[in-house]
C-alpha cells in the first residue's frame, strides 16, 4: 500500500501505522520517530529539530523535505509505505506531490483519522513510548499498558513520556495542527484522494483501511 495518515496529535496515526505494517509488509515512515531518534543520537538534524519539537512547533519544511526525499528512495519503500505525520503543511504536500511525480509513485489514498478533541487530550496525557529509538513502540497507561516495571513488551527498554507531552506543548501542538495541518484535508479532497475514518478503535480503523485498499 501507499497511503498517507492524516490526523491531529494523538489521533492514533502511529498506532494504526504499526498495525498496518503487519498487513502487507509496507514500511511505516514516521517523521516524528525519525526526528526523535535524531535528537536522541545528538546528530546535526536532531540538534536543529529539538527546540521546535519540545515546544510543540513544526520543524522547518526544508529539513523535513530533505529527510523525506532520501527516505522515499530507500529500497524498503518499494513494497509500499505508510506516511505517518508527513506531510504536515500545504508547502510539504505540494512538494510531496512533485516528488511523487518525479519518482513515478501513485498513492492509493489519504486516510484522515477523525477523533473528538476530548478523546485526543486524554490519549496524549496517558501515552507512553519506548525509549529505544529503533523500537519506539507506543503504549497507553489506560488502554495498552507496558510490561511490569514500565518496560517495553517488545525490547525490554524503559517506557517513557515524550518531551512534548507537557500540557503547554500539547496545547501548542493542537493549535499548530488546526492552523497548519488541518488545511490539508481540503487540499487532498480537491486532489480526489481523501477518505475519512472515525477513528475510535484502531483495530476497526485498520480493518476499514484494508477494505478501502481492496475496494
Ligand atoms: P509526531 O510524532 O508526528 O507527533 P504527532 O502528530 O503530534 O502525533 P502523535 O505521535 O502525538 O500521535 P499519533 O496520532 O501518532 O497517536 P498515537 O498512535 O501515538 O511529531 C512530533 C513532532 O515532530 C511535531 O510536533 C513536530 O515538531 C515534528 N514533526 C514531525 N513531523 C513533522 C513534519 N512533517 N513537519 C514538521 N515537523 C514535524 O496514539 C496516541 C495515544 O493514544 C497512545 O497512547 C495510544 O496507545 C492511544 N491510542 C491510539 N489509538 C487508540 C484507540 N483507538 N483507543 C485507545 N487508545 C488509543
Amino acid at each position: 500500500m501507499k497511503i498517507i495518515l492524516l490526523g491531529a496529535p494523538g489521533a492514533g496515526k502511529g498506532t494504526v501505522a504499526k498495525l498496518l505494517t503487519e498487513y502487507d509488509g509496507s514500511v511505516q515512515i514516521s517523521t516524528g520517530d525519525i526526528l526523535r531518534a535524531a535528537v536522541k543520537q545528538g546528530s546535526e538534524l536532531g540538534t536543529k529539530a529539538k527546540d521546535y519539537m519540545d515546544r510543540g512547533d513544526l520543524v522547518p519544511d526544508s529539513l523535513i523535505m530533505q529527510i523525506m526525499e532520501a527516505r522515499l528512495q530507500e529500497p524498503d519503500c518499494q513494497n509500499g509505505f505508510i506516511l505517518d505525520g508527513f506531510p504536515r503543511t500545504i508547502p510539504q504536500a505540494q512538494e510531496l506531490k512533485e516528488l511523487l511525480i518525479k519518482l513515478g509513485i501513485k498513492m492509493n489514498f489519504v486516510a484522515n483519522l477523525d477523533v473528538p478533541r476530548d478523546v485526543i487530550l486524554d490519549r496524549l496525557t496517558t501515552r507512553r513510548t519506548c525509549s529505544n529509538s529503533s523500537c519506539q513502540e507506543i503504549y497507553n497507561v489506560k488502554s495498552n499498558p507496558p510490561a511490569e516495571g514500565g518496560k517495553c513488551k517488545k525490547c525490554g527498554s524503559p517506557v517513557i513520556q515524550r518531551a512534548d507531552e507537557t500540557e503547554e506543548a500539547i496545547t501548542n501542538r493542537l493549535e499548530t495542527y488546526n492552523n497548519k495541518t488541518a488545511p490539508l484535508i481540503g487540499f487532498y479532497e480537491k486532489e480526489g484522494l481523501l477518505k475519512n475514518f472515525l477513528s475510535l478503535s484502531s483495530k476497526d480503523t485498520v480493518e476499514e483501511i484494508k477494505k478501502a485498499l481492496k475496494g
